[in-house]
């Protein structure tokens, strides 16, 4: 996690910084700082807290004066956040920014610490500062072959903006794992973790693969590799505009981002639709190879394994082919039992996260074939899988994930009826009439935001002063209970968990009291019976039920306290018009509970680190 920046030109630098790190807060806000060349000098600004406090501090303080530096906005992972242990860090005429985990920094430390070195910090990345210094006092004048001898000694992740106080407005970047970008606008250039973050200044970017070194100065870019010799490389143009990352006069990016929806799914779905089929050719899919697949694994963490759950029910209930859904960090270690013939799926938004990336690169190693799911452009998992479906969800600011969620449901379905198709479960005429209901998701989301949100909001206010609650359902509604109940824990703080209806007379039960409010998702409408009777359990027991239901279902009005309708699509689609009021729900009851919403406190959006 963390974001870094970089930028060299003729505006002002500090200006350009903060204004690019404001764009990648979201992957981690507990404490920012920039380094600028002023009058030829490495200057620094830091500070503990967000890039608000930042520039408060810069106000009294006076902030570096340059057109050349680097930046960086931290989530802590070695040493707590404060003042010193925020980047920008130094060695002997160097000065960085980093993103990633260095793994053998100890053994760094140790070593620079018997030449002499000494810390001020408990991070990762002064070794790395240390490093290059030491490095650069046997190649002096030669930031280059520095960069290249230091990596050659790191093991883990690193992005990294550099600056060498020999080599005043020249920015030089690297990176391993951790996502780097390298801008280029007209007589200016920039570093950055994440695209949002250069929008508003340019397009057009090159995308750092492993191990590439970025000069930055008033000539351009050059891009070096590992050994330093230069290389041409491609430049691409994004396509996402500046709207995107930007409020666009909601209150906060969540709020905008489930509006999104519907259009995400458009413009996802939209292209890989041809004669009313699913046609993922354009991904490398095709019905030769689907035929060929014997199980399926889908990984994933946090809310991208929530969408794989959706997901195995729905391809095993349309393709018949059995689907095992891991949590990456769990699927990594635990020696999965798969082969050639085997298709592992891979679900991410970001592309970066360390676990799933990692996942992968197994699943390769033991012969299956990989198909990743992803949002980010040119992101790892999307640059390393065998197969590719892009979702078109633009970026996503917010930490909770809603449209990513959306549109990884979207891509699920879509790819479950060309499996069924495939594997001969259903024929052109079935899988026509499949495709079409999905193409009508949209317009049943659009229903519900706005026919919703106040009902949703009366709902939040009955949960604020709850400390704990509980998420119910049968099959699907189970599936998107896990989602309902992380949505809400991750931004309400209120403890939640997510209970397979029927499972809760096994134990959980016992939890239940009037002060445990229950939020049952019932949308099925061959589990409805099921699920009523498990309901009336809890309410039985004293619980405040919110019950989630078809509009069409018929439930005993006793049976719950509050409703929230959601319009009939077939079963089968039913958590994706559903998703939308539980993310509402969680959305209402952060910003009741006066929370930072789009900032939960202790997360990050990428999780580049294990
Ligand atoms: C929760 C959330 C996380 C992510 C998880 C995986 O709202 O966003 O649970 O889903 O960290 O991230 P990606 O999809 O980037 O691999």
């Amino acid at each position: 996690m963390c974001g870094i920046v970089g930028y060299v030109g003729y505006r002002d630098c500090s200006e350009v910084l903060v204004s690019a790190l404001t764009k990648l807060e979201y992957r981690g806000y507990d404490s920012a700082g920039i380094a600028v060349f002023d009058n030829n000098e490495i200057k620094v600004a830091k500070s503990k807290g967000r890039l608000a406090d930042l520039v408060e501090k810069m106000k009294t303080d006076g902030k570096p004066e340059g057109v050349a530096g680097i930046g960086h906005t931290r989530w802590a992972t070695h040493g707590e956040p404060s003042d010193v242990n925020s980047h920008p860090h130094s060695g002997a005429k160097v000065t960085i920014v980093h993103n990633g985990i260095i793994e053998n920094y100890k053994e760094l430390k140790k070593f620079l610490t018997d030449k002499g070195a000494k810390f001020l910090s408990d991070t990762d990345t002064e070794v790395v500062a240390k490093l290059l210094g030491y490095y650069y006092k046997l190649n002096p004048g030669k930031p280059l072959d520095t960069i290249v001898e230091t990596i050659k000694e790191l093991e883990g992740s690193f992005a990294l903006g550099v600056v060498f106080q020999d080599f005043p407005d020249v920015v030089y970047a690297v990176r391993r794992e951790s996502p780097l970008i390298v801008g280029v606008g007209k007589n200016e250039s920039f570093i950055a973790s994440d695209v949002p973050a250069i929008l508003q200044y340019t397009k057009d970017y090159y995308l750092l693969e492993h191990d590439e070194i970025a000069k930055l100065d008033c000539n351009g870019v050059e891009i070096f590799d590992e050994h330093g010799k230069k290389l041409e490389k491609e430049l691409l143009t994004a396509d996402w505009d500046m709207d995107a990352a930007e409020k666009g006069g909601y209150p906060h990016f969540m709020i905008k981002e489930i509006h999104e929806q519907p259009s995400s799914i458009k413009t996802t779905i939209t292209p890989r639709i041809s004669n009313g089929l699913p046609d993922l050719k354009e991904c490398s899919i095709d019905l030769e190879k689907l035929r060929k697949f014997k199980q399926i694994f889908i990984v994933a963490c946090g809310t991208a394994m929530h969408a794989g759950m959706v997901g195995k029910y729905v391809i095993e209930k349309l393709a018949r082919v059995s689907v095992t859904v891991d949590i990456a960090s769990e699927f990594r270690y635990r020696e999965p039992l798969i082969s050639k013939g085997d298709l592992v799926i891979i679900i991410s938004q970001s592309g970066e996260t360390a676990d799933s990336l990692a996942a992968m690169r197994l699943a390769k190693k033991l012969g299956a074939s990989t198909l990743a799911i992803v949002n980010a452009k040119g992101s790892s998992i999307a640059r390393e899988a065998d197969m590719l479906i892009y979702t078109h969800a633009g970026p996503e600011i917010a930490v909770a994930s809603t449209k990513a969620y959306i549109v990884q449901l979207a891509v699920m379905y879509l790819f479950a009826f060309d499996l069924a198709l495939a594997k001969g479960m259903i024929d052109e005429a079935e899988c026509k009439r499949l495709t079409s209901i999905l193409q009508d998701m949209p317009s049943l989301i659009e229903t519900i935001l706005e026919t919703e949100l106040e009902n949703t909001q009366y709902v939040s206010n009955q949960l604020i002063t709850a400390e704990s609650l509980l998420y119910i359902g049968r099959g699907l509604d189970y599936a998107l209970s896990m989602e309902g109940s992380l949505k809400l824990k991750e931004i309400s703080y209120i403890h939640s968990e997510s209970y397979a209806a029927g499972e809760l007379k096994h134990g959980t039960i016992s939890l239940i009291t009037k002060d445990m409010p229950v939020i049952a998702v019932a949308t099925q409408s061959a589990l409805l019976d099921k699920t009523v009777s498990n309901i009336k359990e809890v309410k039985a027991r004293g619980a405040k039920v919110i019950l989630i239901a078809r509009d069409d279902f018929n439930v005993d009005e006793d049976a719950y306290d509050y409703i929230v309708r959601v319009p009939k699509t077939e079963d089968l689609f039913m958590p994706i018009p559903a998703a939308v009021p539980l993310q509402l729900i969680a959305y209402y009851t952060s910003v009741l509970r006066g929370n930072d919403v789009d900032k939960p406190r202790n997360l990050a959006k990428s999780v580049t680190v294990e």
